[in-house]
């Protein structure tokens, strides 16, 4: 190797050696979730295609769940108003709501949503009042 090579040589080895020694990228802490936001969407992705929220909305297959905060907190199975709606989207068969058919509401939410995204979607549910 003649000495300029041997330059060029040593001089690429301290750039990596000094590249290893870099340090390494602080990790950056996971975005703490808004359970009502998150709540919202899963209501968006779930049950929007059946279940309106805004007051005055048209009913779609399923009832208008605008004020069903204050259906849950009044249920007649004695009931909080956060259980009663975890049978309503767990167990939707449990009861069935008068004027519409039972078997209509999909029996996957215990499936399909994790328990946080389960706990977001009553919180969001419990909001509208
Ligand atoms: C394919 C349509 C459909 C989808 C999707 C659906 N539901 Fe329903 N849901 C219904 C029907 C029909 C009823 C009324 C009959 C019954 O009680 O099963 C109902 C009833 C309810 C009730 C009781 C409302 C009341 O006034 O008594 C709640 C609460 C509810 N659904 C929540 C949800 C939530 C939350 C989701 C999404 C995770 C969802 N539903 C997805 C069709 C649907």
């Amino acid at each position: 190797m003649t000495p300029v090579r041997l330059l060029l040589w040593a001089a690429l080895v301290l750039a990596l050696a000094a590249c290893g020694a870099a340090a390494p990228p602080t990790p950056v802490p996971p975005p703490t979730l808004d359970p009502l936001a998150e709540g919202r969407r899963m209501h968006l992705i779930w049950c929007s295609g059946c279940h309106a929220v805004e007051a005055g909305a048209p009913a779609g297959l399923g009832p208008n769940l605008a004020g069903v905060a204050t259906l849950a907190a009044a249920n007649p199975d004695g009931l909080s108003a956060e259980a009663w709606l975890r049978r309503e989207i767990l167990d939707p068969n449990a009861v069935t709501t008068e004027g519409y058919p039972p078997g209509l509401m999909p029996l996957i939410y215990g499936q399909s949503l994790s328990a946080e995204q389960l706990d977001a979607l009553v919180a969001f549910l419990l909001t509208l009042e």
